[in-house]
């Protein structure tokens, strides 16, 4: 297979700020992390923080609380915060941009349960803004569990600011089920408004996913084609090689229904499905995708698989089963794999399939959406001369080697008139020479700017449950026998029939 790439015209622009420009410099603010000591703030919150502060994105006299059940001290907290971004940041690291962000780091220790929360953080809060210019701007950002939320907003509330913005990030999972999340988004509208409410899919935050919109509503030659005339049907596969990664006591009672169908995948499906949206603020474009999330079918039992994996090998290392990792049930009914075959009951897609699959100890981390069009009606050539020639597949790489692939039949140098499928590759490695910025960079810097594009509205996470609701009800009637897939296999062979059946297959490994 050969493979032809795209080059881009040489930029002068700085490397360091592309892609996040100087101009989206927010208004002086603090952020306040709840969840201070978990895991999330040290692999994302905080290297997302320093990598914004390294490229001068964020206001002056910036200021981060970190708030957490331990006990602590502004100093415990900087030393782990240092070694989180040490550990995680994608940004070298450099003293002078930690010291000034060191400098606006505070710690406070609260119980959600306790009344007097609100009076130690209000008064530091309070204070920072006396001492440090930040206006009374304030964003929350809740990584906590569900059950905690309700809570802590409510004591957010009481001493909301009255002189600067108050906004709202709340992290995944959003409530359980349909009930949890219309109790949650009631119990949060009581006191923020929907423009305050920023519910966080960090897979919003990608480039890559950015980049769909980018190649559907910016290129003149896709939009004609996407549709059921020129599409024969769509791949999206979302495969982690890691296992849980000791989040069992999450993960027990999500499985891979929640953690990942409910969110990244539907909001992967609604960018690809979307119409487009008259312009690009928050309201057009989830408008939008909330209509796609509202017009998916329910699927039946035969069109929904799920697996859980058992012992086997993943990229040449032997790794447990499911069952064995520490704090899982050893009968757990929990799956860690999912394919969907799903229809988007509108005009534009009506009898094209979307086949999603998502799992743990899959091959190898990969996201992609693969647009698979229909044959030529009719290739004037012998079917020898066609050998190898598959229907043009359009290929997003969300993640890994992020970019495009575009696969297309060409004529094989030499007599005759054999033809061949090879790739035109769009690679951001190869495009713009330097790294991407993290999801969280993105997501976080949009909240203080009060851009809510990129983030989930209470209508859509209602959608996407009810879907799950739906497909979990049905599980609960017919149970399946779990193990079916090996660690290291592309899930189980139920999720191969699923497209067999269709006379399909999922796209080549
Ligand atoms: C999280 C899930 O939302 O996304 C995790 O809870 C999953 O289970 C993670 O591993 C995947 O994110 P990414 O950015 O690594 O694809």
């Amino acid at each position: 297979m050969s493979s032809t790439s795209f080059s881009t015209t040489p930029t002068t622009r700085n490397p360091l700020t592309e892609g996040l420009p100087l101009r989206r410099r927010p208004a002086p603010c603090s952020i306040v992390i709840f969840g201070a000591s978990g895991d999330l703030t040290m692999r994302k919150l905080m290297p997302a923080l320093y990598s914004l502060a390294f490229r001068h994105l964020l206001p002056e006299h910036f200021t981060v609380v970190g708030a957490a059940r331990t006990a602590g001290s502004d100093d415990s907290f900087r030393e782990s915060m240092l070694e989180a971004v040490k550990t995680y940041a994608r940004d070298e690291f450099r003293q002078e941009v930690w010291d000034e962000l060191c400098a606006g780091m505070r710690y406070v220790q609260l119980d959600e349960t306790d009344d007097s929360m609100g009076d130690s953080l209000t008064g530091m809060l309070d204070r920072i803004d006396r001492e440090r210019g930040t206006l009374g701007n304030r964003l929350y950002y809740f990584a906590v569990p569900p059950s905690a939320i309700g809570p802590l907003v409510e004591k957010v509330a009481e001493d909301r600011s009255t002189t600067g913005w108050n906004r709202l990030i709340i992290e995944k999972p959003f409530g359980h089920d349909l009930a949890s999340a219309r109790e949650l988004n009631e119990e949060i509208g009581r006191y923020f408004n929907e423009s305050e409410i920023f519910r966080i899919d960090h897979y919003l935050g990608k480039e890559t996913v950015q980049n769909l919109l980018a190649l559907r509503f910016a290129n003149g030659i896709f939009e004609p084609i996407w549709n059921r005339q020129f599409i024969d049907h769509v791949q999206i596969t979302v495969a982690e090689s890691i296992g849980v990664e000791g989040r069992a006591g999450f993960y027990e009672s999500a499985g891979a229904i929640r953690d990942i169908f409910q969110n990244h995948l539907l909001q992967l499906l609604a960018i690809t499905a979307m119409e487009p949206p008259s312009d690009f603020t928050a309201d057009s474009v989830r408008n939008e995708k909330v209509k796609v999330l509202h017009s998916l079918h329910t699927p039946g039992p035969k069109s929904v698989v799920r697996g859980q994996y058992g012992r086997g090998f993943v990229e040449g290392v032997e790794v447990p089963g499911y069952r064995e990792e520490p704090g899982v049930a050893a009968d757990s009914d929990t799956e860690t794999f999912v394919a969907a075959k799903l229809y988007v009951d509108n005009w534009r897609w009506a009898d094209t399939p979307f086949y999603v699959r998502m799992g743990k100890r899959l091959p190898r981390r990969e996201t992609t959406i693969a647009i698979q069009f229909k044959r030529a009606p009719h290739p004037p050539f012998e079917e020898i001369a066609v050998e190898g020639l598959r229907p043009n597949v359009l290929l997003i790489h969300v993640q890994p080697d992020e970019g495009l692939s575009l696969a297309i039949g060409a004529k094989m140098p030499g007599q005759g008139m054999s033809i061949r499928t090879v790739h035109m590759d769009f690679l951001y490695g190869s495009a713009f020479r330097y790294g991407l910025p993290e999801a969280y960079e993105r997501l976080i810097l949009d909240a203080m700017l009060g851009d809510a594009t990129l983030f989930t509205r209470s209508d859509e996470i209602e959608e996407q449950w009810a879907l799950v609701d739906a497909i979990v009800a049905a599980w609960s009637r017919d149970r399946v026998a779990f193990p079916n897939y090996a660690a290291g296999t592309w899930g189980p062979p139920s999720s191969d029939d699923l497209l067999h059946r269709d006379g399909r297959s999922w796209r080549r490994h």
